[in-house]
């Protein structure tokens, strides 16, 4: 299959939306990572997703919109609490998941009597809805078993030649995929993300649960948490962010080793390492968002590398922590 590259500008989402339109499959950018997408309310297109992904049938699709008039084209029934957090945080990096209408076909929903739905504030993945004209279910466009692409490159390596056309929208601004929370019962977190659980609890004026703190018996039914997630083709070590500790470590270890770590302990770092280790940043110390923005890179970067130990600092277990902590830490299992 030939794949084609497109910008963002008008006359290329035109071209990227009647590709839409007539059953292909485009990925695009977000302000979260890029996304593959296909017109939602067409079986085959939306088939070609999971193809082109290596995707388990059982996995669900979020559902991508334009306009906060198309939910109730696509949810049966918006309770109070998500309407809330709909008015707050959309368009944005939120994932609202709701009951479903039977209009959307159970490939996208993977059966499920529920979907996603997500309303991307990022102006090019909006233009590109509005002009296709029908909503765009789309998972993170990296082949199963890889980091999200945040960046065009990513969505190259993984994806020339298995989808009709890449746009290339920059690097994705906040880097980790939306936060995501079912709203159809008793509100769960199921995957954290920019958005997180405080903000969330402050607009609903209630406490919600986080899937990853439930007892295993009220585990809710979301098929994306049994899936193993990325792991690096190396092994990752999480350590204090301290240059003597990681010193230490590169010790401990001959294998080759790369780090990811934060600036002013690589600043420290540099002059006394082997110019052969491969070294990503993950931006200051103290700004989560720059973390986020950078960590798929830098894991992807890692396996370019070959690296056989990837160092990697050990983050705080706070809220704003927690969509990196999250990505970070499944890849270290
Ligand atoms: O930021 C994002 O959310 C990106 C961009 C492209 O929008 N998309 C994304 O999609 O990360 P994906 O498919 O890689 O992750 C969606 C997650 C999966 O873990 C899936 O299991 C879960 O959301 N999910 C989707 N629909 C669901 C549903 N109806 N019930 C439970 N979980 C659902
Ligand atoms: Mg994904």
């Amino acid at each position: 299959m030939k794949t084609i590259l497109l910008s963002g500008n008008e006359n290329d989402l035109k071209t990227a939306a009647q590709i839409i339109r007539s059953g292909g499959t485009v990925i695009f950018p977000t302000e979260t990572v890029y996304g593959l997408g296909a017109d939602a309310r067409n079986m085959g297109a939306v088939n070609k997703i999971f193809a082109a992904k290596g995707r388990p049938a059982d996995n669900p699709l979020i559902v991508h919109i334009s306009g906060k008039d198309q939910i109730y084209d696509i949810a049966d029934e918006v309770p109070r609490g998500a309407k809330t957090l709909i008015d707050r945080f959309m368009p944005g990096p939120i994932t609202v998941i709701l009951k479903r209408k039977p209009e959307i076909p159970d490939v996208v929903t993977a059966g499920l009597n529920t979907v996603g739905i997500r309303m991307p504030e990022n102006r090019t993945a909006a233009r590109l809805i509005e002009l296709a004209g029908c909503p765009i279910a789309a998972p993170s466009a990296n082949l199963s078993g890889k980091p999200s692409p945040t960046r065009f490159e990513h969505c190259v390596d993984d994806m020339n030649g298995r989808v009709d056309a890449i746009i290339d929208g920059g690097s994705c601004g906040v880097g980790i995929e939306s936060t995501v929370i079912d709203m159809s019962g008793k509100p769960v977190i199921y995957r954290p993300g920019k958005i997180s659980r405080t903000e969330i609890e402050k607009a609903l004026g209630a406490p919600v649960a986080v899937a990853a703190e439930l007892k295993e018996d009220e585990k809710p039914k979301s098929p994306g948490l049994k899936y193993r997630h990325y792991a690096p083709k190396g092994r990752v070590i999480l350590v204090e962010p301290d240059p003597d500790v990681i010193l230490a470590k590169l010790e401990q270890y001959g294998e080759k080793c790369g780090i990811i770590m934060f600036d002013e302990v690589l600043y420290e770092l540099e002059p006394k390492l082997d110019p052969q280790i491969s070294m990503a940043s993950l931006g200051c110390g103290d700004i989560p968002e720059d973390a986020a923005a950078r960590l798929f890179a830098a894991l992807r970067k890692m396996d370019k590398c070959g690296a056989e130990i990837i160092i990697a600092p050990v983050l705080p277990d706070t809220d704003e922590w927690s969509g990196v902590r999250n990505r970070l830490y499944r890849a270290a299992h």
